[in-house]
């Protein structure tokens, strides 16, 4: 396989996918792979190893592609995920489809590569072989369960010869129809901005500053500039507009690049961006740019940050308190004072990092005289357009913004991480440019889920029945604002859950420190206050000698009651269902937690918060154009699925564009558990649009080119107002889950109720609660991002990310109020974060009710999961 022609000419020669493939250099398998033969099909999630997305067969052996060099495999047979056979490819696409194993698609290949290897030498796998056998693969969305169901059915169909069967399916809502994306993504034919490549296109990468809190004192680009690859380093200083950016327009305090003379905030600043020819040389040349620092101390904690004369992170600001919320309704104090049983205690949660399946990349390009195309796998196409603008002093329409599939977020693509980056290369050189972040530098940059310290004291009467609540809340939210205002408000709004109280007070503290910064992460600050909620919940039923589940039950707030916030809770809730469902699991076993929760749809609390849609006939198909980033949730089954019900088509009717600012309406942010309702709320009302006209009797023919139009914008009211009831959101799902231990000490079972209204898709709306279920374990059991004086120490690898093997068996249950609320969205409710909310508190119940140890900080670290 190698031919040595001397040293200087060694050439390497392999067998892919049946067909001899030589290369001149001993390279990474998986850089030969997707940039020598663009079988982009296999992923690069880590290059650490520790994902599992560049799986390929060498010998019939799963094999991760970025561990090896190319001449490591003399003489070996290699099938990526394009070389399988057309019955191997049909019936992984139909078992992974049919089975909704497929979301942001990111990790499927490699799943499937595994898979392959497996059945290669055991055709009829346990479920338990199959778990060992694709322990090495990580999904991030799906918690495993629907990808082993496809496995064990691809397993059945090989061994049968069973024909691939033809599915027949309306599209109406509550059918498991099957995702419209769900092949391409189990192929790897779908594509993610890293699969592009753009002709002449050059490659980015950040010089980022060592140290989080540091003076530039000179950038010296001279000696890079020498370098053969090189074609330009850029400062602050090439900026054209403002060198500030934000998600939140009206806090736009995160520079595109620290100047010199200025001081950095954390690891994942940028001081330079060096642009070269080849992707290989671009660490050569970050190497020769010389960059002078003034170490300086970091604030590494908020108490570090508020103390008497700790320096300014922001200079623009008075001090380190990025955000202060109060939310009072009656006189806590004095309730908690004539209270009978009253719980004090503290809580700590740590910082965690996403980890979705695919690493940050923009491709960005001239468009035109004066012009941007910015290729985008964020998660909010319009803010993208509208920061890249105002860092370019431009207006909004000349960057053109186009999403692609993105492999997963969490709401840690809602910042900008690569596409300034990308667009500023773009605009300064005037030629094709693509940004792809390293796993270690996603690490580094994007926003953490916020690490808390909370103090909760939570009060009852005799009989169990809550009385009132406070609560103090310090928020580290690092170093930028990002979401960090919001989420703490969010972390105040649920904080003392979905339970009836006389009185509540609830304040906290977003502090910014030299740590990542803390932003959007699924569950956005609810994840953290539910825990010290329902932990204080279980101390209480304690001493009033009642059961976790029934003070829950006693408390549970039903249509017409208020919410702790003051909104009327509405008839289509169905929090009591949900308890009354996981009742006698709860009852049943042996050791068990109980967690109930809620969380809103849309960003509420007064923040315009608007959904749009076109729906235009072309070509005698009737095109669905939102910009509604699907970060793996499923957009376009959504979309399609509400059309099909409000239209009485079949989807092959249907044609769901992809988000593009030229094309596709501003549908608002892919975060809060909003899209399914908002956007799906204006694909119903244009479709109802074009309703009207097909129920007159007009055809589609005679509609061609014809755009009908729907959008929708709920009222909501600040969170500081002087309503008695104030509407903070337009909506909110709720759950009750239980979690049984066993012998081992295990999770034995994890039971889930789920009130989302009006299901869409089931088999998917599961999947999503299944994964989110998982992530809510990780948090409980195993997940830390390890930070040391603010630098970071996580690997990929090291997060603690659960695998396949880890899995107990889920159970998930669909429960629904009387009174759907049908007219919007047909009753659809979010269910992306809310799938994660209630499981740490479940957990840490379990581990209470097994021997009686309150578990106040995570990851639990007594637990048979906990890491050395
Ligand atoms: S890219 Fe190879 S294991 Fe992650
Ligand atoms: S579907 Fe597995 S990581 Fe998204």
């Amino acid at each position: 396989m190698t031919t040595q022609e001397g040293e200087d000419s060694m050439m390497y020669t392999l067998k892919v996918n049946g067909k001899e493939e030589t290369c001149e250099k001993n390279k990474k398998l998986l850089d030969f792979l997707r940039e020598d033969l663009r079988l982009t099909g296999t992923k690069d999630g880590c290059k650490q190893g520790a994902c599992g997305t560049c799986s390929v067969l060498v010998d019939g052996k799963s094999t991760k592609a970025c561990i090896f060099n190319l001449e490591k495999l003399l003489g070996k047979e290699l099938i990526t995920i394009e070389g399988l056979s057309q019955r191997q490819k049909d019936v992984y696409s139909y078992t992974f489809a049919k089975t909704g194993a497929v979301q942001c698609g990111f990790c499927i290949p490699g799943f499937v590569i595994s898979a392959q290897g497996l059945l290669n030498v055991n055709p009829n796998p346990t479920d338990s072989q199959i778990r060992n056998a694709i322990k090495g693969n990580i999904c991030r969305c799906t918690g495993y369960v629907k990808i082993v169901e496809a496995i064990e059915l691809a397993a059945k169909m090989f061994r049968e010869d069973t024909p691939i069967p033809k599915e027949i399916c309306n599209g109406k809502l509550g059918e498991d129809f099957m995702r419209v994306d769900a092949v391409e993504k189990t192929l790897g034919t779908g594509i993610f901005v890293d699969d592009i490549v753009v002709p002449g296109m050059l490659h980015v990468s950040a010089i980022r500053t060592p140290y989080p809190r540091a003076k530039v004192l000179a950038i010296d680009s001279s000696e890079a500039l020498k370098h053969p690859d090189c074609v330009g380093v850029l400062t602050a200083e090439d900026v054209p507009g403002n060198n500030k950016i934000g998600h939140l327009e009206f806090i736009s305090d995160w520079d595109v690049m620290i100047r010199v003379g200025d001081i950095t905030r954390y690891v994942g600043d940028a001081v330079a961006l060096v642009v070269s020819k080849n992707k290989e040389t671009l660490d050569e040349i970050k190497a020769l740019v010389k960059v002078d620092y003034q170490e300086l101390e970091p604030l590494s904690s908020p108490e570090a940050a508020m103390a008497v004369g700790a320096p300014r992170i922001h200079e623009n600001r008075e001090g380190n308190i990025l955000a202060h919320e109060r939310l009072v309704r009656g006189d806590a104090d004095e309730v908690l004072k004539n209270s009978k049983y009253v719980v004090t205690q503290h809580y700590s949660v740590p910082f965690t990092e996403h980890a979705f399946m695919e690493p940050e990349c923009a491709i960005a390009m001239p468009d035109g005289e004066d012009g941007i195309l910015l290729y985008s796998g964020g998660q909010s196409i319009y803010d993208e357009q509208r920061e890249c603008a105002r860092m370019l002093g431009i207006e909004k329409d000349k960057i053109h913004v186009k999403g692609h599939l993105v492999g997963g977020g969490f709401g840690g693509k809602e910042d900008m991480s690569v596409q300034h980056h990308a667009v500023l290369a773009a605009w300064c050189l005037k030629k094709p440019v693509k940004v792809l972040l390293t796993r270690q530098e996603s690490l580094m940059v994007h926003p953490k889920r916020h690490a808390m310290e909370m103090e909760f004291t939570t009060g009852c009467d005799e009989h169990g029945h809550l009385t009132a609540m406070k609560a103090t809340i310090i928020s580290d939210t690092g170093a930028y604002a990002s979401l960090g205002g919001p989420v703490l408000q969010r972390a105040c709004t649920h904080g003392a859950g979905p339970y009836r109280y006389q009185a509540i007070d609830l304040k906290g503290f977003a502090v910014l420190t030299n740590n990542p910064p803390g932003g959007a992460f699924r569950g956005f600050g609810v994840d953290q206050t539910s825990f010290a909620t329902e932990n204080n919940l279980n101390l209480l039923a304690e001493m009033v000698g009642i059961t976790p589940w029934e003070i829950r039950r006693k408390n549970a707030v039903k249509p017409g009651d208020s919410l702790p916030n003051g909104q009327i809770v509405s008839k289509n809730s169905a929090l009591v269902e949900a308890l009354e469902a996981v009742k006698e699991d709860y009852e049943n076993a042996k050791v068990a937690g109980v967690s109930s929760f809620f969380k809103n749809s849309g960003l509420g609390v007064g923040v315009p918060d608007i959904s749009r849609c076109i729906i235009s006939i072309e070509k005698g198909k009737m095109h669905i154009r939102s910009s509604a980033a699907c970060i793996g949730q499923g957009m376009a089954t959504v979309i399609t699925q509400m059309a099909c019900e409000t239209l009485a088509v079949s989807p092959e009717m249907i044609v769901v564009e992809m988000p593009d600012t030229k094309r596709t309406p501003n549908s608002g942010t892919t975060t809060a558990s909003r899209q399914s309702m908002f956007t799906g709320e204006a694909v119903r009302r244009a479709a109802m649009e074009l309703r009207y006209e097909l129920d007159i009797g007009r055809a589609l023919s005679d509609m061609e080119g014809k755009e009908f139009y729907g959008e929708y914008m709920p009222d909501t009211d600040p969170l500081v107002n002087d309503k008695e009831y104030p509407v903070s959101h337009a909506g909110y799902g709720y759950a009750a889950v239980v979690v049984t231990l066993g012998e081992d000490k295990k999770i034995e079972k994890y039971i889930a109720a789920y009130d989302v209204g009006q299901v869409i898709n089931p088999k998917a709306c599961e999947g999503q609660i299944e994964g989110g279920i998982v992530m809510g374990m990780g948090y409980a059991l195993t997940e830390d991002f390890k930070l040391e004086n603010s630098v970071v120490k996580s690997k990929y690898g090291t997060l603690g990310l659960l695998k396949a093997n880890q899995i107990p068996p889920m159970e998930v249950k669909f429960v629904k109020a009387q009174d759907l609320h049908e007219g919007l969205a047909y009753g659809v409710k979010g269910v992306g974060e809310l799938a994660t909310i209630p499981t740490a508190p479940a957990i840490a119940g379990a581990y209470y009710a097994l021997d009686g140890k309150l578990r106040n900080k995570l990851p639990i670290e007594d637990s048979p999961y906990a890491r050395k």
